[in-house]
């Protein structure tokens, strides 16, 4: 007998509530897995587009270690976008796929990454604020209910959290260093804040897809409430730095023990996400050249592999 769509559906909710996995084998229903299929996919693009501001200062880094530390953060990215591309792939949708919608402007990625890489203090506001953000975001997804995606934010927040202090070492060295540098320090500060801050999404009241999201446990809290976290953390990190966040309505409010803070610019944040950001033309056109760049790379593995495959199967 055909177990009805209602009932497939209240079991699968029960599996949510109780805080159970849902595994690709599951059943799911379809808008779980386009949400989670948007959601993970746009998080790989993401990691893999937000290699190429930092990537534009791995011949500059001002010494050996630097370059050293940064190349691996750099190559960090690189496999998050692996870890999520494999883990996206088990919804049923193929990395090619992912790729094309990626290649030909039709997916988005995160907001942050069209934001240009002026002075190498960038690279250190880039590790201090975006990954700071990010992991703020991903320890929550890590508890989220599918399987693959919530393994492998646990795996991605381990190295989020060297990046985050390679970041925050940078800022503070230069903020410690002659007026220059200080002054580097703060006008990373003064540019990467905002697009930070909006970075984690709209809020409330205009977060279309966080009902369902959270209904299904696939994110556990709204952008707001993650917002509130990152911020909190991060205020305090500045003073101890002696920079100061561009805010002016930023004030510590005693009895709800978070900080107040004033109105992003979400007009600049939708022009940003819909293509009309300062880097968006140059990140797709860059990753476009990466990926053409890397045809050889994937046709060798392709050939290594099915040689592979065929001396295994005659032995
Ligand atoms: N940039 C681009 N688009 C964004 C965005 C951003 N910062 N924030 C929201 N949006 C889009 C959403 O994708 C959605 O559009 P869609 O329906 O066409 O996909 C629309 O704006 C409305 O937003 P919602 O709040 O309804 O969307 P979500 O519930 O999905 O919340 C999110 C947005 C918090 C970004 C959520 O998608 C999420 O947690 N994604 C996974 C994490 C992720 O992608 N992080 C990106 C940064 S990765 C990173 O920083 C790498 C690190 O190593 C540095």
């Amino acid at each position: 007998m055909e177990t009805n769509i209602n009932t497939l559906e209240q079991q699968f909710q029960d599996k949510i509530d109780k805080g159970q996995k849902i595994e690709p084998k599951d059943w799911m229903p379809e808008m779980y897995r386009k949400q989670l299929t948007r959601m993970m996919s746009q998080h790989a693009h993401s990691e893999i587009i937000g290699m190429l501001p930092e990537g534009n200062w791995i011949t500059r880094a001002p010494n050996l270690r630097r370059k050293a530390i940064l190349l691996a953060k750099v190559q960090d990215e690189a496999g998050h976008g692996l870890y999520l591309y494999s883990a996206a792939e088990t919804l049923g949708t193929s990395r090619e796929e992912l790729l094309n919608q990626l290649h030909t402007g039709k997916a988005k990625y995160s907001s942050i990454f069209n934001y240009p890489s002026l002075t190498w203090a960038d690279i250190g506001a880039i590790g201090w604020l975006v990954d700071g953000a990010a992991i703020m975001n991903q320890t929550m997804l890590a508890k989220g209910s599918y399987g693959p995606y919530s393994r492998a934010m646990t795996r991605i927040c381990k190295e989020e959290s060297f990046h985050n202090r390679q970041g925050y070492e940078i800022l503070h060295t230069l903020a410690h260093g002659t007026n220059e540098q200080k002054e580097m320090a703060q006008d990373a500060l003064n540019r990467w804040w905002w697009p930070a801050v909006m970075m984690l999404g709209p809020t409330e009241g205009n977060s279309p897809n966080t009902e369902q999201t959270m209904k299904w446990k696939i994110k556990l809290e709204t952008n707001d409430a993650i917002r509130q976290r990152f911020i909190d953390r991060t205020v305090p990190q500045a003073d101890v730095m002696g920079l100061k966040i561009p805010d002016d309505k930023l004030v510590y409010n005693e009895t709800t023990k978070h900080y107040a803070y004033g109105e992003p610019n979400w007009n600049e944040f939708y022009e940003v996400i819909k293509g009309n950001g300062p880097c968006n033309k140059k990140r797709l056109d860059d990753r476009n050249k990466a990926h053409d760049n890397g045809a050889w790379v994937r046709a060798a593995a392709e050939a290594y592999a099915s040689k592979q495959h065929i001396k295994n199967k005659v032995a």
